[in-house]
Parts: structure tokens; sequence; C-alpha cells
């Protein structure tokens, strides 16, 4: 038998959150803390699977005695501290953050991103017509998944889940520096040229859907997808004894695109080509 350490308990760290004491396990970082209490502090870059690269800043909070807002998703809390989610300040750095990123890159399919930017009153036309943006033509140069840098907001979740993060096949990193930086594979080249193996797992924590399934990029140009009519349900991957979590969302009885639970101890949302992809047997009915 197989002994299994426990690990030691969690000392737990007492502080003021909003003007209410609030206690979290050590370790915790101030989003955990906002997000057990109910709080709804938008993030962008954070993955609840990756470490935080801090790249986004619009789910800074106030931290009373700071000179700086502090990134909620990878400020740990610490006992004593006193924290404001929702301040003039936090409110204002919010707004310029969204008005930035909406004025470069096209938010369209960034879940919540139009209720945020409505919410903290932003307005992305003040920066002008000629703003920066990519019009980059989207890469479809595959049958499994398609990359619409227009949407990137260069967070690099996709880059640390390709590469030591996770899948250590390191495909895809950033080129460029500055205004010119990009995400790309090696030398610009197709995917089916690179070191991809589609795992997908890119797919997973992409926040904006820059990168997505071919399924979804064809469906959405064609004015067919429609998450109100999915259902999801989570299943095992039969391909291997690994045994992944599987969850198929399906639209009009077709598997339309494939997740993982993140909260999968063993794979944290992972899944190799066969389990995210090779899903076309089931539905093949000829
Ligand atoms: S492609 Fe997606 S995950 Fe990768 S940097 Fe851009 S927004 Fe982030
Ligand atoms: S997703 Fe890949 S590794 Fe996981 S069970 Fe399926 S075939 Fe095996
Ligand atoms: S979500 Fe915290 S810095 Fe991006």
């Amino acid at each position: 038998m197989t002994a299994i350490p426990l690990q030691p308990p969690r000392r737990l760290v007492e502080f003021t959150l909003d003007g209410a004491a609030t206690r979290v396990p050590e370790g915790a970082t101030l989003l955990d803390a906002c997000r057990a209490a109910g709080k709804d502090v938008p993030t962008l870059c954070e993955g609840d699977t990756l470490t935080p690269k801090n790249a986004c800043r619009v789910c800074v909070v106030e931290v009373e005695g700071a000179r700086t807002l502090a990134p909620a998703c990878s400020r740990a809390a610490e006992p004593g501290m006193s924290v404001h989610t929702d301040t003039e300040r936090t409110r204002h750095s919010r707004r310029l953050v969204l008005e930035l990123l909406a004025s470069s890159v096209d938010l369209s399919t960034t879940p919540r991103a139009a209720a945020w930017i409505v919410e903290y009153g932003a307005e992305p036309g003040r920066f002008g017509a000629d703003a920066a943006r990519l019009n980059e033509e989207p890469k479809v140069d595959n049958d499994l998944y398609v990359r619409d840098y227009d949407k990137c907001i260069l967070c690099y979740k996709c880059v640390d889940a390709c590469g030591e993060q996770w899948q250590n096949t390191f495909a895809i990193a950033v080129a460029g520096r500055g205004f010119d930086a990009r995400i790309a594979v090696e030398h610009d080249a197709p995917l089916t040229d690179s070191a991809c193996v589609y795992c997908g797992n890119c797919i997973e924590v992409c926040p904006t859907g820059a990168l997505s399934f071919k399924s979804e990029f064809d469906m959405r140009a064609a004015g067919t997808w429609d998450e109100s009519a999915q259902s999801e349900t989570t299943t095992v991957c039969a391909y291997c004894g690994v045994g992944c979590n599987l969850t198929l969302h399906v639209q009009d009885n077709e598997i339309v695109k494939v997740t993982s639970p993140h909260d999968n101890p063993v794979t944290h949302g992972n899944l190799c080509i066969k389990g995210r992809f090779g899903y076309q047997h089931v539905q093949n009915r000829d």
C-alpha cells in the first residue's frame, strides 16, 4: 500500500477586506479572499492553473499604507493588512486599463469585457481612430484551431501553458519587443510546420478567444455559435489509461468543443490531442 503523506495544516491569515474581518488560509491571494467573500474583481491574465503573470493589471486593489495599487491575483494576503477593492482609485485604474485594451485589441469574444467596460465607464473611443490596432487576418492554417491575434492581449498564458508550466513543448513564444511584441511560433511559420502537438492547452487558458477551436471560429463566422443553447457534460476520456476528464460542449446534438475541469488534481484542465480534438467519430452517423 502506498502511504500518502498528509500536508501540515495551513494557518489562517486574518486581515480586513472592505472593512470586514476576513480569514483565509496562509498563501491565499487577495483574489482568493475576494472570491470567497463573493466580491467581483475583474481579471483577464489570471489563470487558476497558472502562476500569476501580472500582465493586465485589471484586478488591482488598494492596500492601506501602500504607495501603489496591488494586483489582487498575485498579492498574498498578509496578517493585519487592510484592503479596499472598490475605491475611486481602483475604479479609475481599471477604467484606464479597459480603455487601453479595448482601443488596441478586439475584446468582442472576451467573456464579460463588455459588461466591465460599462461598469467602469471606460471609453475606448477617446484615443481616436488612430489608436494602435493590429488588423491582422486570423491565422487559419489547420483543421483544429485558429489564432486570431487581433484579439490577443499579450497575457502570455498560452506561452506558459505550452512551455514550462504544463506542456513543455515550447511551440509558441513571444516574438519581437515593445509595440512589435507578438505571440508566434518559431520563424512565424504556419502551425503545421511548428513544434505544436495540438493539445489545445493554450486554447483552454486563453482569456480572450484569440485562440479558439476551428469549430467555434467557423460557427461564429456563420452566426450559429450560441452558448446559451449549449449543454456541458463532463465525462472520462476513453482513449488511454490516464483517464482525463473531458467536458463536452454540445449544441444541436453536436459536440462543438471540448474543455477539461481545472480543478482536476491530476490534469488541471490539460488534455492531449486525442481528448481535446478526437471527437468526430462520436457524431459520424454515416
Ligand atoms: S493568444 Fe490568448 S493566451 Fe496567448 S497571449 Fe494572447 S490573449 Fe493571452
Ligand atoms: S486526453 Fe489524452 S492523455 Fe488524457 S485520457 Fe485522453 S488520450 Fe489519455
Ligand atoms: S488579472 Fe491580475 S494582473 Fe491580470
